[in-house]
């Protein structure tokens, strides 16, 4: 996309998709933490149910997001010191990449299980993985680790998010802040 075909803000979709989007990470964490811990033999119910309905409902709205992000564009960074810039993208491509890739590693973990497991709760999806495998067993491990190396990131972003708004008290949370029009 071309400079002069940029918006200016990130447009009511993206907004919508971003800001429901960290709802459910929110809530997803919490269940995380919350739920029973995932022991062999353990059954897919009550809240690992509901991480798995959520966290397949959160890939889900990514996908989406990238499409529509593809489909629609975003704005350019504001100005701003060359490193502040990098660092921004570069975690968004983290966020954006992690988010698409920790469901995917949970449901390749269930599916070693023997788990079927259900988009938001409903639909059932096809095993990534067959029941017993020893590597998929594994992804659980992996599955951790970028959880926490990705709340890490939503760490610096919200960091960088408030600096803008408090410090350099530019645009940056405005445009995407959820409102009308
Ligand atoms: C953005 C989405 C997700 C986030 C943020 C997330 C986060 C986490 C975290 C933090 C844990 C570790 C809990 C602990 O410390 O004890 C965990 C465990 C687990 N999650 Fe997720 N999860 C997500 C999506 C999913 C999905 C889609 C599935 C399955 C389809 C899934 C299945 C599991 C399983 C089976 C475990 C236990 C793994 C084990 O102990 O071997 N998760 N998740
Ligand atoms: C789960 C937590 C979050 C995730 C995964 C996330 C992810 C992202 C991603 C991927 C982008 C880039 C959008 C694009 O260009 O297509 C973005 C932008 C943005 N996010 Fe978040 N975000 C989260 C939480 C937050 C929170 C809590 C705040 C505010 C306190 C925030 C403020 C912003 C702002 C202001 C932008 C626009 C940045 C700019 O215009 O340069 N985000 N977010």
């Amino acid at each position: 996309m071309n400079q002069a075909a940029q918006p200016a803000v990130y447009n009511p979709v993206a907004r919508a998709l971003h800001w429901s989007i960290f709802l459910l990470i929110a809530a997803e964490f919490g269940l995380a933490w919350l739920m029973p811990d995932v022991r062999r033999g353990t059954q897919p119910v009550g809240l690992i149910a509901w991480h798995i309905g959520v966290g397949t409902s959160i890939l889900a709205l990514m996908v989406l997001r990238l499409l529509w992000r593809g489909a629609t564009g975003a704005p350019a960074l504001l100005p701003g010191p060359t490193w502040q810039q990098h660092l921004a993208k570069l975690v968004h491509v983290v966020l954006y990449v992690g988010f698409l890739l920790l469901p995917v590693l949970g449901w390749i973990n269930a599916s070693s299980r023997g788990w079927t497991v259900h988009l938001a709760g409903l639909v059932g999806l096809p095993a990534l993985a067959p029941t017993g495998a020893g590597w998929a067993h594994e992804m659980g491990d992996v599955h951790q680790v970028v959880a926490y190396v990705l709340l890490g990131a939503i760490g610096l972003h919200v960091a960088g998010a408030l600096f803008h708004a408090v410090i350099e008290r530019d645009d940056t949370l405005r445009r995407m802040w959820p409102r009308r029009g």
